[in-house]
C-alpha cells in the first residue's frame, strides 16, 4: 500500500506540535527537509528542531538533507532505528556516496538516495553500498509549492528497472508538487511513498485532505 509522509515544510510552523497530533494517525510519517542555504537557495530547520519532533510522535522521520557536507550532521541527530536520512549525490560531501550511505547505515538508520530533477537515474548503477531506499524529486529543492513536473514519471521507471536488474528493487518515494491531480498517474506507475507538502497544508483541514487522498487511492 502507498505510504503517505507530509511535508512539514509546508505546515504551520507555530502549531507543529497541533499539526502532528492531528494528523498522526493518518499518516506513515513526516518529511522534513532540512536546507542550509548553500546546496539550495533557502534555510529549513536543523538537528535541534528534527530532535524536538522526533520526541513528538511515534511515527517514521524522513529527513531529506539539502545540505553541502550532510555528513556534519549525523552526529547531532537524534533519529530512531529505521528512521530514513535522504542524501543527494549533487551535494559536496568529504566523502564518497558509498561511505555516506555506509555511515548512515551504521547509525541504525535507513540511508536513501535522493535524485534532483536533473541528475539521471543511471547514476545508481555506480553505487555499491546497500541501499533500499530512493526519493525522486519531482521539483527543483528549496520550496515547497512549486510545479509537479512530469518526467519525474519516465526516471520513476528507469530506477524500477535499475533496482530489478540489479536484483534489488527500490522502495521509492517522489516528492514535490503533488496533489490529487498526480497521485494516480504516480501510484500506477510504482511510486511506494508520496511527499506531500501544500497540497495538504494549504487546505483549511490537512487531516480532511490526507483522508481525501487516501480513499482516492484506495478506490483506484
Ligand atoms: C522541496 C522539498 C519538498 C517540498 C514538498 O525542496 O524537498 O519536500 O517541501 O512540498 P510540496 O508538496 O508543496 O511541493
Ligand atoms: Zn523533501
Amino acid at each position: 500500500m502507498i505510504q503517505l509522509f507530509p511535508s512539514l515544510i509546508a505546515a504551520n510552523l507555530l502549531n507543529l506540535e497541533k499539526e502532528i497530533t492531528q494528523l498522526d494517525p493518518y499518516v506513515d510519517g513526516y518529511h522534513l527537509d532540512v536546507m542550509d542555504f548553500h546546496f539550495v537557495p533557502n534555510l529549513t530547520i536543523g538537528p535541534d528542531t528534527i530532535n524536538a519532533i522526533r520526541a513528538a510522535t511515534e511515527k517514521l522521520l524522513y529527513v531529506h538533507l539539502m545540505v553541502e557536507y550532510p555528513e556534519r550532521y549525523f552526529e547531532r541527530l537524534q533519529l530512531r532505528h529505521g528512521d530514513i536520512v535522504a542524501i543527494h549525490p549533487e551535494s559536496p560531501s568529504e566523502m564518497p556516496l558509498d561511505k555516506l550511505i555506509t555511515l548512515i547505515s551504521s547509525h541504525g538508520w535507513t540511508p536513501c538516495v535522493a535524485l534532483n530533477p536533473e541528475t539521471p537515474a543511471s547514476i545508481l548503477e555506480k553505487i555499491s553500498a546497500p541501499l533500499n531506499h530512493l526519493l525522486l524529486m519531482s521539483v527543483n529543492p528549496g520550496f515547497s509549492g512549486q510545479q509537479f513536473m512530469p518526467l519525474v514519471l519516465l526516471k520513476l521507471k528507469e530506477a524500477i528497472s535499475i533496482g530489478r536488474a540489479a536484483n534489488n528493487p527500490y522502495v521509492i518515494a517522489v516528492d514535490g508538487g503533488i496533489n490529487q491531480e498526480n497521485v494516480e498517474a504516480l501510484v500506477k506507475d510504482g511510486a511506494d511513498q508520496l511527499i506531500i507538502g501544500s497540497a495538504l497544508f494549504s487546505q483549511h483541514n490537512p487531516v480532511f485532505a490526507i483522508k481525501a487522498l487516501r480513499s482516492s487511492l484506495v478506490v483506484r
